[in-house]
């Protein structure tokens, strides 16, 4: 991944976050994920009043992509206006390794930016392999 492309995938993450459905957290979430095939994908978060019911913009970045026939995910751009630059949760984070154990994150806020690897942030995940 080039810093151009980054920055596109940055730009997608913070437009898709206008349109987030945050009206209980009032947090606002996009995330744009890029595959090999170097088409992008982008998500927002969708709460409901059920709260456990909410979808994180991580993972409607990744249903998107596999909705699309596009499994290769490559890299992925979260975009919020939290203080400092947020890694995705852990439900995120298992859904992501599913697909993409090393995809490389870049999360920002503000002027901020922060880059994590998956595989550091879950490490010895559970996975097909442990199913037997
Ligand atoms: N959220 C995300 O969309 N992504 C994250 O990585 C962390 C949290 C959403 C879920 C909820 O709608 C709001 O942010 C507050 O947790």
């Amino acid at each position: 991944m080039g810093e151009d492309a980054w920055d596109v995938l940055k730009r997608a993450a913070m437009g898709v976050r206008v349109h987030a459905y945050a009206p209980y957290s009032g947090f606002t979430v996009g995330a744009a994920v890029q595959t090999k095939s170097g088409a992008l994908f982008t998500g927002c978060n969708v709460e409901n009043a059920s709260y456990g019911a909410t979808i994180c913009a991580e993972r409607a970045a990744l249903a998107a992509a596999v909705a699309a026939g596009e499994r290769d995910l490559v890299a992925m751009a979260i975009a919020s206006e939290a203080k400092s630059p947020t890694p995705p949760c852990g439900i995120c984070r298992q859904c992501l390794v599913e697909l993409a154990p090393d995809l490389l994150i870049r999360s920002y806020a503000g002027d901020a930016q922060a880059e994590y690897e998956l595989a550091s942030l879950l490490p010895n995940a559970f996975g097909r392999d442990q199913l037997g």
